[in-house]
Formats: C-alpha cells, structure tokens, sequence
C-alpha cells in the first residue's frame, strides 16, 4: 500500500477516534473543553498514530485495537505542542495553520489544555472497551509515561530550551533530538507492537532500532524546515528557531550537511528492518517521508 493513502485512511479515522471523545465530555468548563478540541483535532498529519497503526497491523493486530494506543500518543503529542508554542518556551503563534492555542485562548487555557490532554491520553489507553489484554495495557501505559516524561520529552525539551544561544555538540544535539521528538516516534512504534502481543523481542529490538534512527531523522527534517520551509504550506512560522537562536542541525552543520544527515538516518532506519519478517514497507515509506517532507 502506499503510504499517502494510508495516511489518509488512519488520519481520518484517528480522527473521528478522538473527536468521539472530546464529545462525551459534560459542558462544565466550555472554553478548556473547546480548547481541547482546537488542540487535539484541527490539522496536524497523525504521524505518530500512523506509526501505531503501521507497526501493529504488520504484527497481525486489528485496526481497532490500535485506535486506543494510536489516539494516547496523538494526545500526548498535541498536549506537548501546545506547551511547546507557549511564551515561556518558543513563543510561537502559528499551529496546523492556525493560531496557538494560547493566542487563541489564553496562556491559562493553553496549560490547562495541555495537562488535560496528558491525561486524556492514559484516559483513553486504560478504556476497558479497547479489548486489549491487561499485560498490553501495562506496557502501553509504562511506554508513553516513560517516553513522555523526565527520561523522554519534557527531558528534551528542557535541555532545548537550556540551550538556546549555546553551541551544542553534534552528539549534544544529537541527544536532545532524541528526547524532544525522537522518544515519541520510539514510543509509537512500540506501542503498536505492545498491542500485539505476539510480538517477539528480536522483532521489538528491530522495530526500537527503526523508530530511533527515524525519530532522529524526523527532528532533523524538521530543523532544515525551519530554514527552508514556507510558513503557508508548515502551517507554522518559518525561522522560528533562527530568531531564538536554538541549537538545530541546519546551525551546527550547514544546510547541505543537516539534508545529508538526515537522509543518513533515515537509510539507518530502513536498514534496522532487515529480516524483520514482517511486512515493513509503510515503515520504509515513513523513513522516507520523514526526511523529503515539505510540512
Ligand atoms: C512537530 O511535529 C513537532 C516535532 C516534534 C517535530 P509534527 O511535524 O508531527 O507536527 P504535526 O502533528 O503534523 O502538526
Ligand atoms: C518540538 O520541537 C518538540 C516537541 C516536543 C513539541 P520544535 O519546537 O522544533 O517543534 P516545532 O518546530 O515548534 O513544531
Ligand atoms: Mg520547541
Ligand atoms: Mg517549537
Ligand atoms: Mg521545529
């Protein structure tokens, strides 16, 4: 299959997968309720579900199954974007094309929005009707804390935000990448692999390998986009990290140096699926993707 299909079909139904449950919520505070849901639902391109659902269908998981994971890790990541936008970190005002939530709303809603939406995500993963086994559901939960938290995002993201205006090595920034974007990615793809529990360790081990080289790759692309990218088609403000002076591969090595690197990685990536002896062609096109995107 190719993958712009797939990615049609996933986003549209992770979509419809979330949206049924902002709408359940009651109506008692209208503004973070809706806030949410500008948030979680209005653009974005489903990368990390798309993840979810391609590594757990390769493992013979069903589609349904997946919708819970694919929609947990969807939730963290738009919790970790609109803190991300706020003025404390990058200060930015554009978001899926849109205004931030923060600009949207207010700085309060936006950090109300984004707790909710951190604990929409174990809300969502811990639902007895997803039908998964309760040992899946431990590691899922285990997986996106982990991933999220001290050891994985907010991590990175505290040593991105420590280094603005700093030189960074290219194993520093390496590091970095790797906690803000890169533990998210890992954290997709072995979460689709936790809902199968067929899963052996070697393939595990296989598909975390991919996932690091391709979270790395992801970051990287998404550096040179700041650069060369074009505000309408990102969706957000091209030179945003230039003006903040923030440590990103495009600074450390020059643009041609950043797209080689990343194109490295991302044959890494598909290197690591060698004799996985699964159907691995979503994951390659992914790789690919990562590092020839324009948004
Ligand atoms: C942007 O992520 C922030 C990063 C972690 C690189 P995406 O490029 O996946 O953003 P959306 O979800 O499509 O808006
Ligand atoms: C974001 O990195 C990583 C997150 C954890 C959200 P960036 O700050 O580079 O992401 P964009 O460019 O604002 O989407
Ligand atoms: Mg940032
Ligand atoms: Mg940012
Ligand atoms: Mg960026």
């Amino acid at each position: 299959m190719e993958l712009k299909e797939f990615a049609k079909d996933v986003a549209s139904r992770i979509n419809s997968f979330m949206e049924s449950y902002i709408n359940k919520f009651d109506d008692d505070a209208p503004e973070l309720k809706e806030s949410m849901r500008y948030g979680l639902l209005l653009g974005g391109k489903r990368a990390r579900p798309l993840l979810v659902y391609a590594t757990g269908l390769a493992l013979g998981q069903s589609i349904e199954k997946l919708d819970y994971a694919a929609a947990a890790i969807e939730c963290v990541h738009a919790y970790s974007l609109i803190h991300d936008d706020m003025p404390e970190m990058d200060n930015d005002k554009l978001r899926r094309g849109h205004a931030t939530v923060h600009v949207k709303f207010s700085q309060t809603v936006a950090l109300l929005a984004g707790d909710a939406l951190q604990t929409l995500a174990f809300e969502i993963v811990s639902d007895e009707k997803s039908g998964l086994s309760d040992r899946a559901v431990a590691k899922l939960t285990r997986l996106l804390s982990t991933k999220a938290g001290y050891q994985g995002m907010c991590g990175g993201q505290a040593i991105d935000l420590a280094s603005e205006g700093k030189h960074l090595s290219f194993d520093e920034l390496r590091l970095l990448h790797s906690k803000k974007t890169g533990a998210l990615i890992r954290a997709a793809v072995l979460m689709g692999a936790a809902c199968a529990d067929n899963a052996t360790d070697a393939q595990i081990e296989k598909l975390d390998e991919y996932a690091k080289w391709t979270g790395l790759a992801f970051q990287v692309w998404d550096d040179i986009l700041d650069v060369i990218g074009d505000t309408a088609v990102m969706g957000k403000t091209q030179g945003s990290d230039i003006s903040l002076d923030k440590s990103t591969y495009p600074a450390l090595l020059g643009i041609d140096k950043a797209k080689e690197f990343a194109h490295e990685c991302a044959q890494k990536a598909i290197a690591s699926l060698k004799d996985l002896a699964i159907d691995t062609s979503l994951l390659e096109q992914f790789a690919l993707f990562a590092v020839n995107r324009d948004h």
